[in-house]
């Protein structure tokens, strides 16, 4: 490998020569592809004759002409990662290249592959220069044209992004397609699909009147499963209408579903790329859980096209600027069409899980990452989740309406540039006349900021008050931190669980009124900023119970000084749905944290009789949505309880949530039985809040059942297994018997197999169960179904069900033999000649090796070592486990 190169954002400079109009031509071969293109050159200073330095991978340069002369030798270099023009003339010219690419063996889906016998293409991050040798950077934005050329009978639907424009047959059973991009974009968002597709088609009018086409395009048979996109897709569109004013700018707006694909989907401009899991559902084959995945994810790319496509990144270090918006606004979309606390619990949840250990671990980078080997490495949850948190506190501290000001402001100054993060923040701040204070330390300082708070009632002065003092842990690169500017959103309950009307507060010296236009307010924003800082509410006439972080307003560990009781209370009371959630949370994480200290110093594991209580409240609460009531029976995962351990115990903190899962369900049983039996689902799937939220609390429910030996449970999950008329049902029963080893799980398994064999997502969703489950010595499992006619290492999805699920089990990734460990870092090295983006995902899975014991440390860094001394070791992989070693 040559010496990996890592890319400094302080290193940022303007490109020489911008690029104004590319035209792509392509000739979709079976042997090879070739590709000319077209590009008309501008440079950026008059009279520079700065070399031009076009990225170019895996190509074959057939030609390369300047002003339409060919150029010779000396006038030109080619390496293996690029082609130079060492003095190309003064001023404007033309350059026209000849390339060759060879699709047909691109296994790491990236540039222009194959999939099922159709071509496609992704090119984020750095793909193009796979296509044809360009300055692969986001901030040359150019107009383009795309000519496709292909043998009709085999690609007979020919597609790229704008608007088409000519297309005709040719000779020899070949066809054309001429397509014209009228928006200016980066490379990036380039795309070309060709192949046997069917689409699926609907209108859509926008609020200035303007019909758009809409196509979903599949293969034949999975047109019947793209109903559901198709709703979402205009739901999304009308949405961004209402929400922040975006129209749709163009006539068409296409959809492709691939089944091989490393990412959930792609926002290429009007020709948006899809996972084909994240587009295809119908009742009998897709979840609630898919159901809601594909909406959020139809209006993400969506979104994009005004958060990434009109507005676009200067530059892969502002990654967060499009992906953290167009999250935050696929939450609210997804809030908005469904319950907002719901939502709310679980993208925290999902922060909480997968973003906190990045934070805390080798790979920590902050929201806008300051270098970078392979930028698709940073495709993470901290760029995505944690930056969608940092435009949410936007929003809370300036309001809806004052955010909304902010994006108006946003679009209008930068449409049609490549602009940065603080491009925005500038947006926020002028539009609003705001302080923001040193708010940009979230887009620059990695790491979980660790807040601590303890409060004090004053009965003589009828004050509240609550100190705040904050740390920031170090991460790599950063030893010493600076305080964060932290909206913590709070309101203060009374002993009757109402929340107080608040007054004022004493801050700084001053005394703010919190009242505004004679209206009571419950729920204030107080702005920590400093290492440590107090706030003092006056005329409270009793002690209240503080409710702080009121719908999480920032991603911070809190650390209050709230009793059991309190959260009891919290958990009964409080107005802010999202924090009753959160305080039982709080009491499951010290309960469960309880019960480790228990199991490894082999005491008898006991279960608060307050907990179950504080449950069977729940449970029995018929005034709550029924998702909410089954989040809030829901214990925190194990990887979170093993966030909070000094040394991570997987064995320990496995027994532990099935000894409470198990005790809550014998103590509970009638109530669960009972919720199993109110909330069976009509014949009829529809995917709404209330017909979801029936479902989800019914099979929480029997998941608890099914955790005891019982007999008459075990005919019941059988039973529900038989009897699902939809997948939600089906699989969440066949979760259940698949609890525990013997002859009705493996019955169950071989059923399900064999109906629904014939569905390659379905069967993932099988491949996933199996290879995520706890039953003891699974990796011999896994190992088997590694060779299953159904598996396939070269389709990520099939790769992320099975040996992503396996990784996803605590007890056996980290069985303390070694085997897990060994099981991954073999599949590393064999994924990583194929698809280098895969074997790094899955590489991740060692990268907090750090926090186990020293037995499970010697054994994982054994393969970490192994992995880095491959031979042939792609960049990917080498970053996170050379930075994981470190
Ligand atoms: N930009 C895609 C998104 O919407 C993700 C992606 C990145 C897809 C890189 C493919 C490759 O989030
Ligand atoms: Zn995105």
């Amino acid at each position: 490998m040559d010496a990996p190169k890592e890319i400094f954002l302080k290193d940022y400079k303007l490109p020489d020569y911008y690029f104004d109009t590319v035209d792509l031509s392509f000739f979709l071969g079976e042997e090879k592809t070739t590709v000319s293109a077209k590009i008309s050159v501008v440079p950026r200073v008059d009279g520079g004759a700065a070399p031009l330095v076009l990225d170019g991978v895996d190509l074959k340069l057939i030609s390369v002409k300047i002003n339409g002369n060919e150029l010779k030798e000396g006038e030109f270099q080619v390496g293996p990662r690029h082609l130079i023009l060492t003095s190309p003339p003064s001023g404007n010219f033309i350059l026209e290249t000849v390339t060759e690419i060879l699709p047909h063996k691109n296994t790491s889906l990236e540039g222009l592959y194959k999939s099922s016998g159709n071509f496609c293409t992704q090119c984020e991050a750095e793909g193009f220069r796979k296509i044809t040798f360009y300055q692969d950077r986001p901030d040359i934005m150019a107009k383009y044209t795309c000519r496709i050329e292909a043998n009709k009978s085999l690609y007979p639907v020919l597609l790229s992004n704008g608007n088409l424009i000519e297309q005709g047959d040719l000779e020899g059973g070949n066809h054309f397609a001429l397509w014209e991009d009228p928006f200016k974009k980066p490379c990036y968002l380039f795309a070309l699909v060709a192949g046997q597709l069917e689409s699926r088609d609907d209108t859509f009018t926008t609020c200035s009147g303007r019909k758009v086409a809409l196509k979903i395009w599949t293969p034949p048979q999975d047109l019947p499963k793209t109903e559901h996109a198709m709703y979402s897709l205009k739901a999304a569109m009308k949405w961004d209408e209402d929400v922040f004013g975006r129209e749709y700018d163009l006539d068409i707006f296409n959809i492709v579903s691939v089944p091989d694909f490393n990412m959930g989907a792609m926002e290429n401009k009007s020709l948006n790329i899809f996972n084909s899991k994240l587009v295809l559902a119908s009742p009998e084959t897709a979840t609630d859980a898919d159901y809601a995945a594909i909406l959020g994810v139809i209006g993400h790319e969506y979104f994009h096209n005004w958060t990434g496509n009109r507005v676009t990144c200067r530059d892969w270090f502002q990654l967060s600027l499009k992906e953290g918006l167009t999250v935050f606004r696929d939450q609210e979309f997804s809030s908005d069409m469904g319950s907002r606390t719901v939502k709310r619990i679980g993208d925290v949840s999902k922060l909480r899980t997968y973003q906190f250990p990045q934070d805390a671990g080798p790979m920590a980078h902050p929201v806008r990452p300051h270098s970078y080997i392979k930028m698709d490495n940073f495709y993470t949850v901290t760029v995505y989740e944690k930056g969608a948190e940092v435009v949410r506190m936007y929003k809370t501290l300036l309001g809806s309406q004052g955010f909304r000001k902010g994006t108006d402001l946003y679009f209008e100054r930068h449409d049609g540039q490549a602009v940065t993060c603080e491009d925005f923040f500038a947006a926020m701040r002028d539009a609003n006349d705001a302080d923001f204070a040193n708010f940009l330390l979230w887009y620059s300082q990695a790491g979980t900021p660790i807040v601590k708070v303890t409060s004090s009632y004053n009965a003589e002065a009828r004050t509240f008050s609550l100190k705040f003092s904050q740390t920031v842990p170090p991460t790599p690169g950063q030893p010493v931190k600076e305080p964060m500017f932290i909206p913590v959103a709070a309101g203060l309950l009374d002993s009757s669980g109402k929340d107080m009307p608040l007054s004022s507060i004493y801050h700084d010296g001053k005394l703010e009124s919190v009242a505004c236009c004679g209206q009571p307010v419950y729920t204030t924003v107080l702005r920590v900023t400093k290492g440590e800082e107090e706030f003092t509410f006056s005329d409270v006439p009793e002690k209240p119970i503080p409710s702080l972080l009121r719908g999480y307003s920032a991603p911070i560990r809190l650390q209050s000084d709230l009793t059991d009781d309190d959260l009891f209370f919290l958990l009964a009371h409080d107005s802010d749905e999202f924090n009753r959630w959160e305080a039982g949370q709080i009491l499951a994480r010290k309960l469960m944290l309880s019960q480790v200290a228990n199991f490894q110093k082999s005491s008898p594991l006991v279960l608060d009789p307050q907990f179950v209580h504080g449950i069977k409240c729940i449970l029995l609460d018929s005034s709550l949505d029924k998702e909410f009531i089954a989040k809030a029976i829901t214990l925190p995962g194990e990887g979170e309880v093993m966030d909070l351990m000094e040394v991570a115990d997987p064995d320990a903190v496995h027994a532990v949530r099935k000894f409470i899962r198990k005790q809550l369900a014998s103590q509970l049983k009638h109530e669960f039985l009972n919720l199993v039996k109110e909330n069976r689902s009509s014949e009829k799937y529809v995917f709404d809040h209330t017909n979801m939220a029936r479902r989800t609390l019914k099979n929480t429910a029997l998941g608890y059942l099914a955790s005891l030996e019982d007999e008459e449970i075990t005919e019941l999950v059988l039973h529900e297994y038989k009897t699902a008329t939809n997948m939600t049902d089906q699989f969440s029963a066949l979760a259940a018997i698949a609890q525990k080893p013997g002859k009705a799980r493996d019955d169950a398994l071989a059923d399900f197999y064999n109906q629904w064999q014939h569905d390659y997502l379905v069967v993932n969703k099988w491949f996933a169960l199996q290879s995520s489950s706890d039953i003891p010595g699974n990796v011999e499992n896994v190992h088997k179904l590694l060779s299953h006619q159904a598996f396939d290492i070269k389709n990520p999805n099939k790769v992320y069900s099975l040996i992503g699920g396996f990784c996803a089990s605590p007890v056996n990734f980290h069985a303390k033999d070694g085997s897990g460990y060994k099981f991954l870092g073999e599949i590393v090295v064999q994924l990583d000649k194929l698809n280098p983006q895969v074997a790094s995902r899955m590489v991740s899975a060692f990268s907090r090796w750090k926090r186990y014991d020293e037995t499970r440390q010697n054994l994982a860094k054994a393969q970490l070592e192994k992995i880095v001394s491959a031979n042939g070791l792609s960049e990917n992989v080498y970053e996170i486990a050379s930075k994981s070693l470190a």
